[in-house]
């Protein structure tokens, strides 16, 4: 089978985290990279010995199949459209962008150059949360009655970091509770009947923390807490009719439990190999859109994080 070669915009950590894990995805390679920072461009690229393009228009005129954006948020729309218009498929990093509109623009250049694009949404593509994601819809834990889950983790303060900076899409939702949504989006496929939302927001207008509570029309009640300042319980509690589900570290889980029996699942680094395999298995199938983290999700959990930030009072730059 032919090699897949993966470019990558952006140097920082999931950058390097990324670029390790791709040596467990079979028939990827890692064709280049490329930054705003030259030097660390050259240390990428030798510590994965692969090529250090000057500037993004090289890496875009590269024999590269697809580009993973890893910049910070407010970098995701131009980094995206500029691999687009390049003819690139993309995977981006979450979130899509900072916000619907911007989500939006990206989905329409892809669709009108006709070209892969998808959010980075790794979680989605576990082997536990994939198991766990057929549990639910086989029955098995009955009708979902509460979801309950969080993400925090502490970071100091830094005004001018992509976590604190409002004008890099700063603030726990978009960084972390992107996941608490998302998952109980796979879960449920369905828009909730009524969100309340409240939050703590720091000194630079972002929220440093944030907790809302979601009603569905089926009766399931979805509760949900994201952090930069707190570490939480970082776990995902799913509780049906019939059963529990206990996912600890559900956004990366190596394990769950099914009404306290743990399945655990082993697989070499830290798992960015099965989103890179799912953009692998479809740029081979020639399709556009992954039918498992498809644009849809993408927007639909876009649209619950304006609403929650409405509710807070975040409101970005790039919001205008
Ligand atoms: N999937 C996951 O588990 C996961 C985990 C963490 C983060 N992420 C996502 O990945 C993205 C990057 O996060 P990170 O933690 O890797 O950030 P990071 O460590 O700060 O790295 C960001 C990278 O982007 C570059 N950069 C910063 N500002 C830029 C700008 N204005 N224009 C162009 N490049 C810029 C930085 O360049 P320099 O080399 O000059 O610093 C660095 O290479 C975020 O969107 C985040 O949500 C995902």
């Amino acid at each position: 089978m032919s090699k897949i070669r993966w470019g990558i915009i952006g140097t920082g950590k999931i950058a390097l985290r990324f670029a390790s894990d791709l040596q467990y995805a079979p028939n990827a390679e890692l064709s280049g990279v490329a930054g705003r920072n030259l030097p660390n461009v050259r240390k990428f690229a030798e510590e994965f010995q692969t090529t250090a393009f000057q500037t993004y228009d090289e890496l875009l005129n590269s024999d590269a199949d697809v580009i993973y954006v890893a910049t910070p948020h407010s970098s995701h729309l131009e980094h995206s459209l500029r691999a687009i218009r390049a003819g690139k498929a993309v995977l981006c990093e979450k979130p899509f962008a900072i916000n619907c509109s911007q989500t939006e623009k990206i989905l329409e250049a892809a669709k009108s150059k006709n070209v892969f694009v998808m959010e980075a949404m790794w979680t989605r593509f576990f082997p536990a949360i994939r198991e766990v994601l057929s549990l639910v819809k086989s029955g098995e834990l009955g009708s979902i009655l509460r979801i309950e889950t969080s993400f925090g983790y502490e970071s100091s303060f830094d005004p001018l970091s992509r976590i604190f900076d409002p004008a890099l899409g700063g603030g726990s939702l978009l960084d972390v509770g992107i996941y608490p949504l998302a998952l109980t989006h796979m879960l449920l496929e369905e828009s909730p009947a009524e969100i309340v939302a409240s939050g703590k927001l720091s000194s630079t207008g972002v929220d440093e923390s944030v907790s809302w509570a979601m009603t569905y029309s089926s009766g399931t009640r979805f509760l949900g807490e994201s952090s930069v300042v707190n570490v939480l319980a970082n776990e995902a509690v799913i509780t049906g009719s019939d059963g529990e589900i206990r996912i600890p570290q559900f956004w990366c889980p190596k394990e769950y439990t099914l009404n306290g029996v743990t399945r655990s699942f082993d697989f070499p680094g830290r798992g960015f190999q099965f989103e890179a395999l799912e953009v692998m298995r479809c740029l081979r199938e020639g399709i556009m859109e992954s039918p498992l983290q498809t644009h849809a999700n993408s927007l639909h959990v876009m649209r619950q994080m304006e609403s929650i930030r409405k509710m807070i009072g975040v409101r970005y730059p790039q919001d205008l």
